[in-house]
C-alpha cells in the first residue's frame, strides 16, 4: 500500500496530533499542540452502559466504539478549529486492551490518516498514561521513576529518556484497579470499583481488618494482589455464614489501606534502587486521593520531586495518547499501514 506522507517536521511549523483511544470503554478524542497545548478534549464514556453488568462486558464496548468514533473526532476537531489538513499525524492506542474495542481505534485512524496524507502513530496505552504526565506539567524532566497503576496493569518502570525504560516490576496476578474493582463488587458498591471503595472508605476505619500485604521476596519491586482480595472475600464470606454484618465502609477503608500501603513501600523501595529525582504517579488508581498523599508525604521525605495528572488524566483518555503520539512524530517513529491491534501489549 503506497501513500505519500506529508514531511511536517519542519520546526517553524505546529505541530498538531489528533490522539485516539478506544483500548477498553471510553471513546476518546483530543487535538494537541506542540506537545503541551490541549486544544480538544472528548470522551465518551460507556461507563453507564456496562454499569447493569457489573463491569465491562467487550462485545457491547467495540460497538459503543463503532457508534461512537467519528462523531467524537469530529467533534474534537470542530472545538479546536482544526481540519484533517492542519494535523501533523494521527495517534492511536493499538494495545493493550479488549480486541474488539483496540481494533476500531486503530482501523478509525488509520483510514483517517491514509485519507490525509499524514502519518499514523501507534501508541502503547501503558506509555499513554505515563506521558499524561508531560501534559499536566511541562516542566518534566527525565530521569524519572513511574508508577502505573490501572484496572489492568500495575507497573514501576524507570525512565531514562524518551522511549528508553526499565520495567522494574509488575503485579504477578491481579492490578491493584482489578482488585479494587472486585472488592467493590463483592461489597455492592458499583463500577467501576476504585472511585467507589474511595468514597465508602471516608467514612471507615483503616484500621479496623489488618488485611495481609504481599511483600514476595526481599528487594522484589513486583507485585500480588490477589492474597489481600481473597483475604477481603474471605472475611466477608466467613461474616455471612456467622450472620454477623460487616460495616462496609471499615471494610473498604482497611482494604484501600492495605493496597496503598503495599503500593508505597514499593515505590520507596524503587526509589532507593534508583536514585531516581523525579517520581510520577499514572493509570485509572492514580486518580486515588490517599495514593496521591501517601506519596506526596513519601517524595518529601526523599526529596524527590513529585507530579501527577489530574483526574481526567488518570483515567483512559485521547490526550495521553496525543502528547505520546507527539514524541513517537518527533522521531518519526511512524506506524506501518498494517498496524495491527495488540491485546495482551506490554511494556517491554
Ligand atoms: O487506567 P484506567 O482508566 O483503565 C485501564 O487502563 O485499566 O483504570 C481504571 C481503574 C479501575 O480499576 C478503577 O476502579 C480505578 O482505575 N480507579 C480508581 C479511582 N478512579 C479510577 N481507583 C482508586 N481510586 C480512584 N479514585
Ligand atoms: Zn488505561
Amino acid at each position: 500500500m503506497d501513500v505519500v506522507v506529508k514531511d511536517n517536521v519542519a520546526l517553524e511549523k505546529d505541530i498538531v496530533i489528533l490522539g485516539i483511544e478506544t483500548s477498553c470503554d471510553e471513546t476518546s478524542a483530543a487535538v494537541l499542540r506542540n506537545g503541551r497545548e490541549l486544544l480538544s478534549h472528548i470522551i465518551s464514556s460507556q461507563v453507564k452502559t456496562h454499569q447493569k453488568f457489573g463491569g465491562v462486558v467487550p462485545e457491547v464496548a467495540s460497538r459503543e466504539h463503532i457508534l461512537h468514533l467519528q462523531g467524537v473526532v469530529e467533534e474534537a476537531l470542530k472545538e479546536a478549529k482544526i481540519d484533517f489538513k492542519d494535523l501533523a499525524g494521527i495517534a492511536v492506542t493499538y494495545g493493550p486492551g479488549l480486541v474488539g474495542s483496540l481494533l476500531v481505534g486503530v482501523a478509525g485512524a488509520k483510514a483517517m490518516a491514509y485519507g490525509a496524507g499524514i502519518p499514523l502513530l501507534g501508541i502503547n496505552h501503558l506509555e499513554g498514561h505515563i506521558y499524561a504526565n508531560f501534559l499536566s506539567d511541562p516542566e518534566l524532566k527525565f530521569p524519572l521513576l513511574a508508577l502505573l497503576v490501572s484496572g489492568g496493569h500495575t507497573h514501576l518502570v524507570y525512565f531514562e529518556n524518551h522511549g528508553q525504560y526499565e520495567v522494574l516490576g509488575r503485579t504477578r496476578d491481579d492490578a491493584a484497579g482489578e482488585a479494587l474493582d472486585k472488592i467493590a463488587r463483592a461489597l455492592d458498591l458499583g463500577y467501576p470499583g476504585g472511585p467507589y471503595i474511595e468514597k465508602a472508605a471516608l467514612k471507615g476505619d483503616p484500621q479496623a481488618f489488618d488485611f495481609p500485604r504481599a511483600m514476595l521476596e526481599p528487594g522484589s519491586l513486583d507485585f500480588s494482589f490477589s492474597g489481600v482480595k481473597s483475604a477481603v472475600l474471605n472475611t466477608l464470606n466467613t461474616a455471612r455464614m456467622k450472620g454477623i454484618t460487616l460495616k462496609v465502609e471499615d471494610v473498604a477503608a482497611s482494604f484501600q489501606e492495605a493496597i496503598v500501603d503495599v503500593l508505597v513501600r514499593k515505590t520507596i523501595l524503587a526509589l532507593e534502587k534508583t536514585k531516581a529525582p523525579t517520581l510520577v504517579l499514572a493509570g485509572g488508581v492514580a486518580a486515588n486521593t490517599l495514593l496521591r498523599e501517601r506519596l506526596t508525604e513519601v517524595a518529601q521525605e526523599q526529596g524527590v520531586y513529585f507530579t501527577y495528572p489530574p483526574p481526567v488524566l488518570c483515567t483512559d483518555n485521547g490526550a495521553m495518547i496525543a502528547v505520546a503520539g507527539y514524541y513517537h512524530y518527533l522521531t518519526q517513529d511512524y506506524a506501518p499501514w498494517d498496524l495491527n491491534a495488540v491485546p495482551g501489549l506490554n511494556l517491554a
